[in-house]
């Protein structure tokens, strides 16, 4: 029993330190090149309101919340809408399947 929880937790670490490994290898430049093929510098920029927050903001204000890298994970990866002038647009999704792009996405707007 023992033995085997021991076990579990060294798969997960495992699981978790892959995944951060697979992260550390998306460059910045594939960030940006994902999020500009996904439209998102329309309504966002890296330093001022546009549409939408600015990435500066994003991250000053919810940097280091809990559970935050997985909320903005799934914001990223699901459709929804949102509010601009009173009215509702469309929030694509990132045009990627790729997880780990996913995740350097997020992990690039909380460090700006
Ligand atoms: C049509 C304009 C528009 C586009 C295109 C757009 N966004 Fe947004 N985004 C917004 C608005 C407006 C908000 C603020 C929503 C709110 O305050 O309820 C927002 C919020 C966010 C947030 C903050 C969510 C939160 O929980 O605080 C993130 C992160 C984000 N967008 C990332 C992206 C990414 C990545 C893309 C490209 C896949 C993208 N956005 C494309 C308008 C847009």
């Amino acid at each position: 029993m023992k033995t085997s929880a021991l076990f579990s937790t060294m798969l997960l670490t495992a699981f978790l330190s892959y995944n951060a490994a697979m992260a550390n290898t998306v460059s910045d430049e594939d960030v940006k090149t994902l999020m500009k093929k996904s439209a998102c510098f329309r309504c966002h920029a890296e330093n001022r309101t546009k549409d939408g927050p600015a990435y500066r903001t994003i991250a000053e204000t919810r940097r280091g919340k809990p559970g935050i890298e997985m909320a903005l994970y799934r914001h990223v990866t699901t459709a929804a809408t949102v509010p601009i002038n009173g009215r509702m647009e469309d929030h694509e999704p990132l045009r990627t399947g790729d997880e780990a792009m996913a995740r350097a996405v997020v992990q690039w707007i909380l460090t700006r």
